[in-house]
């Protein structure tokens, strides 16, 4: 269905009177062409969500500033509800207006009534145009969407994740309208905690039933203070909020949503309870890319064992469609499907979806989709990128050719230690599931390890955001009883990839005795020991790069797999032994066994983890790290030195260690002083705990 402009215009004199169906509204903007005489286009999208059939109350009026004349403007409906039981619809607008002059505006929409009561709503946003001194460009707003109805049993209301997504690559907050001095009707929520960086709402008390509206709004901000410069010559600094306590956002623009609080359900348990969603459905905050005249499809595939999912609720572009089928009793498919047209070009656009069943709806994802202008080349279509997955390794390579212009060495993984190694052709890169900031998703029927390749923020350089690059990848693993087990054994190979150092890896095992010839395997975790007994432990490296040298730096215990638990023991550090028990073996510079007697964390805590931290170099060098031994203080890396890595962690454990109840006296005594050395002088009490001993 369509509705035409002049519809559009007549619909809101009637507005005071008879619409109150509205249900939230968002809106997004991108800067167009520059025209020869200097006038600029900026293309404005936004949605309105509505209780019942789509209204199309929506109508822009310039509140602040010069708003620059409109040049078309249409609406259209994106998707409704097929049941009367739930009815819903989204409707998306697109405004394009010609700036002459560049400097800030504010275009405002309001109406009567929200649906919930008579309450009037008000929809405002910022538009600055102005030339950014970091890209030369004027800015894009953050992006943002969410489905028409949000729905959820009242007791599994926890948390709902908002998509706060800035292409520019720019801090976006969410905040309540009135903090950021908007007018607003509904304007906090007593029970809500409102994670601003995060955009997640967080229940702190439990929501009444019926429907909850929030008036949101969200703002970009500069992660380094620049100008943004005006066609008359003005300029304005835009602080970061990194340099100040009181930073200037870029845009703000709205985002309102209700939400409608279902009767409480028997337990929350996600596919049986509430609907969930299982592969290939898009992750939460995915991006995908798009191109002009090519179908893009999405698929979405949802489980739920309770009653039928009747349908998904799509908030997306225009001319999306939407098909749904039922594959089973319990699942749900829905296919949507895209062409993006001339005018998307540039256009970040925001897809959100939820799958719906009468008493219940899944979490809400949303994705950002960035339309490009042209088609791939048609041999990177096929070259452009391989992920193999293999055992607990995953390998990724790329083509040079579809990354023009990408600098391999602004090339980074999620733990921006791991960088990437390439040939004449292609960039590639070695992890394993436990290393460079991979995540493990749940996504229903499969376990996902995601990792990504990012581009660094050089600090010093003006670098074009525009270069920004992003490529996720990951390794699914079928969601079997054994299978997690398969990939969670302790024994795991750590596996990184650095540009200067190619791929390498670590193993860090527990041995059975002194002689570290005989490794614990994995049947015998968790691993059992007593008090004062010796712990034997080594760490390896491999590495085709001939002529390397193994240091470890530091070594905690800790009573999780977490280095960060603020509960830990540290044994080595900055290459220094602090525990008087501990004693390093090594008769190769790949290699490093050292023994320690076991201690274990005071508390019911029976369980050790112990983490170290590695570096490879290039061996004999005589300033790399490896030779620089046992420094007084943390060793800072020069990152431009290519003869050593960066710093990597490896974990093993859990080591068990058993209490033994004839001989608890002596042990109590040990516990306490293990505890003291969580305290700053973790040196001095290590000592102590010896010297008492
Ligand atoms: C939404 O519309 C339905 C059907 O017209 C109605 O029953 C329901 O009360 C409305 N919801 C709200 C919050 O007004
Ligand atoms: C509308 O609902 C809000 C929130 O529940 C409430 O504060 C307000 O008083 C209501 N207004 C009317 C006119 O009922
Ligand atoms: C909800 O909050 C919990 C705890 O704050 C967090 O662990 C979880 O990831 C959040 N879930 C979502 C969907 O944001
Ligand atoms: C907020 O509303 C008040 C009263 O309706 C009005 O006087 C004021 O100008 C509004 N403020 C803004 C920023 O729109
Ligand atoms: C912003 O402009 C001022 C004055 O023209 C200049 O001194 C300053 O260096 C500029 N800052 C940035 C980040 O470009
Ligand atoms: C939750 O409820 C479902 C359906 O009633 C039931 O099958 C399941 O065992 C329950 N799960 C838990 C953890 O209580
Ligand atoms: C699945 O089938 C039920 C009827 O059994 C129907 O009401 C529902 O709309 C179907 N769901 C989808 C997603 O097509
Ligand atoms: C929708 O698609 C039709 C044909 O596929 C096209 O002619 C039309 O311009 C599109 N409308 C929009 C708003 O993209
Ligand atoms: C670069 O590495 C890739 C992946 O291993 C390989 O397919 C390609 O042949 C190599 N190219 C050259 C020039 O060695």
């Amino acid at each position: 269905m369509a509705i035409s402009l002049d519809l559009l215009l007549f619909c809101t004199v009637a507005v005071q009177i008879a619409s109150t169906s509205f249900y939230g509204g968002s809106m997004t903007f991108f800067p167009g062409e520059r025209h020869q005489d200097g006038t600029l286009e900026v293309s404005v999208y936004y949605r309105e969500s509505s209780n019942k059939s789509c209204g199309g109350q929506l109508n822009w009026d310039c509140l602040h500033g010069d708003c620059g004349n409109l040049l078309n403007s249409e609406a259209f409906v994106t998707d409704q509800g097929n049941s009367d039981l739930f009815p819903w619809c989204q409707s998306e607008g697109h405004m394009a207006r010609i700036l002459v002059n560049d400097s800030p505006f504010i275009l405002g929409s309001s109406g009567c009534c929200w649906d919930i009561n008579a309450t009037g709503w008000r929809l405002d946003t910022l538009v600055d145009m102005g030339t950014r001194s970091d890209t030369q460009l004027p800015n894009s707003s953050p992006i943002t969407a969410t489905v028409p109805k949000l729905r959820i049993p009242q007791n599994c209301f926890s948390n709902v994740s908002l998509l706060a997504y800035d292409p520019n690559g720019d801090d976006v907050r969410c905040r309540f309208a009135s903090d950021a001095g908007v007018n607003c009707s509904f304007c906090s929520h007593p029970d809500i905690s409102l994670d601003q960086d995060l955009c997640s709402l967080n229940a702190i008390n439990p929501l009444a039933l019926g429907v909850h509206v929030f008036e949101m709004v969200l703002e970009d901000f500069p992660t380094k203070d620049i100008n943004s410069t005006y066609r008359d010559g003005s300029s304005v600094v835009k602080h970061s909020p990194k340099q100040t306590a009181d930073p200037t956002p870029l845009s703000r623009i709205p985002l309102q949503f209700a939400v409608e609080m279902l009767s409480p359900v028997e337990n929350c348990t996600s596919g049986e309870v509430q609907p969930r969603f299982l592969t290939p459905t898009p992750s939460h905050g995915d991006i995908q890319k798009a191109t002009v005249g090519q179908v893009l499809v999405i698929t979405l595939r949802a489980q739920f064992a309770h009653s039928p999912i009747l349908d998904f609720q799509v908030s997306g572009p225009w001319n999306m469609s939407k098909t749904t089928v039922n594959q089973s009793s319990t699942i749900a498919i829905a296919t949507i499907r895209w062409t993006p047209q001339e005018s998307d070009t540039g256009r970040s656009v925001p897809i959100c979806f939820t799958a719906d069943a009468l008493t219940s709806q899944s979490e809400m994802r949303c994705i950002q989709v960035s339309v490009n202008q042209s088609p791939m080349p048609e041999q990177s279509m096929t070259g452009e990128g391989a992920v193999s997955c293999k055992g607990n390794l995953i390998n990724i390579v790329l083509s040079k050719a579809s990354l023009q212009g990408v600098d391999l060495n602004w090339l980074h993984l999620n733990d921006p230690s791991c960088s990437l190694t390439a040939n004449d052709t292609h960039i590639m890169g070695t992890v394993s599931l436990n290393t460079c900031g991979t995540v493990i998703e749940d996504s229903g029927d499969f376990i996902v390890f995601k990792n990504e390749i990012n581009t660094f923020e050089v600090a010093s350089a003006v670098i074009s955001r525009r270069s920004h690059i992003k490529i996720g990848f990951s390794c699914q693993y079928p969601k079997e009883a054994n299978a997690i087990s398969r990939y969670m054994i302790p024994d795991f190979n750590y596996v990184f990839t650095e540009s200067s150092f190619g791929s390498f890896g670590y193993s860090f095992d527990i041995f059975t005795d002194q002689t570290f010839e005989t490794v614990v395997g994995p049947s015998n975790y968790p691993v059992k020991t007593k008090l004062l007994e010796k712990i034997y432990m080594g760490i390896e490296s491999h590495s085709s790069f001939p002529n390397t040298q193994l240091f470890v730096e530091s070594c905690r215990g800790t009573p999780d797999g977490n280095p960060q638990n603020p509960v830990f023991y540290d044994f080595l550090q900055n290459g220094c032994l602090l525990d008087e028990t501990m004693m390093e073996h090594s008769d190769n510079p790949n290699k490093y066994y050292f023994e320690i007697e076991a201690f274990r964390f005071s508390g019911d805590q029976n369980q050790v983890f112990i983490s170290c931290s590695v570096i490879l170099c290039a061996q004999d060098e005589p300033n790399s790290r490896c030779s620089l031994g046992c420094l007084q203080s943390p060793y800072r890396r020069k990152r431009d030195v290519a003869m050593e890595t960066g710093v990597h962690y490896l974990t093993q454990g859990p080591i068990v260690v058993v209490r033994e109840d004839m001989h608890t006296e002596g042990r109590e005594q040990l516990t306490p002083r293990i505890q003291q050395t969580l305290s700053l002088k973790r040196r001095k009490s290590g000592r102590k705990l010896r010297d008492a001993h």
